[in-house]
């Protein structure tokens, strides 16, 4: 009788310490950065991932914590394989500015931040809110010129930047310039594409294009922007 009674009270116990485990390890993280959504993370997300990951915009939002929890680890995921923000091109084809990607103090925020448990923070810590800015839009009133297959210019012209138009869901292209001199020059590589992903192509300086120049590598059933210099 005395014996089962201690065997009682010992695996009482146990299953207590067990359920305190479990509610540490699945009721709520441990607490382990300083890093807080309120105060870090959601200047990230508002720079590099509100022009798609917001109320109506092309992916599910992650502008308000409640929103972006569920998604901590896979955000963690997608910054580290670099993965997100998507640029849809092949890197070091073409020259353009304003890539859009996290630097790396940022990766290393988001990471942390999840590591240490994703917290929220305080609301006292959060920007004031601004309006959306897409990143790097096509100002309005630019002059562009649209075309699909091989196209041969005219005239000169000097080209700002791309906009993939009208593009199938996971393109690949490239499209270079091949001047009247007979050299080719690489412009840029759709790759792996998506129109979710759409967002104008800057070049890093405008580039000169003589008359006589054939742009290739465009797919008949495609449409690309050049977008024109002033
Ligand atoms: C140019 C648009 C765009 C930007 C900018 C962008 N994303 Fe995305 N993201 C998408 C789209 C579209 C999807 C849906 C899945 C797909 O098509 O790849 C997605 C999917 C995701 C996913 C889910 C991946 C999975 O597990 O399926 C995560 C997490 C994510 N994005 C995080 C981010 C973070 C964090 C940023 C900013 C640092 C960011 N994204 C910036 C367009 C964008």
């Amino acid at each position: 009788m005395e014996r089962r009674g201690i065997q009682s009270i010992f695996s009482w116990a146990l299953l207590a310490g067990l359920a305190n485990l479990a509610n540490v390890a699945w009721g709520h993280d441990v607490i382990t950065t300083k890093i807080t959504f309120d105060r870090e993370i959601i200047r990230i997300v508002h720079a590099r991932c509100e022009s798609c990951h917001r109320e109506g915009g092309s992916a599910f939002s992650l502008m308000t914590y409640d929103e972006a929890r569920p998604w901590a680890k896979a955000m963690q995921e997608e910054v580290l394989e670099r993965r997100m923000p998507p640029w849809g091109a092949v890197k070091g084809f073409g020259e353009f500015r304003d890539d859009q990607a996290l630097t790396p103090e940022q990766i290393e925020l988001v990471a942390d931040w999840v590591e240490g448990g994703a917290p929220e923070g305080e609301p006292k810590d959060l920007p004031p809110v601004a309006a959306p800015v897409p990143p790097a839009a096509v100002p309005h009133g630019s002059q562009q010129l649209a075309f699909s297959g091989d196209y041969k210019l005219l005239n000169s012209l000097k080209l700002s930047g791309i906009q993939p138009q009208k593009i199938a869901g996971d393109s690949s292209f490239q499209i270079t310039a091949e001047l009247p001199d007979g050299s080719i020059q690489p412009l840029l590589w759709l790759q792996p594409y998506k129109p979710a992903y759409s967002h104008p192509f800057w070049f890093r300086r405008p580039v000169s294009l003589p008359r006589g120049t054939v742009l290739r590598g465009v797919p008949q059933t495609a449409t690309v922007n050049l977008l024109l210099a002033r």
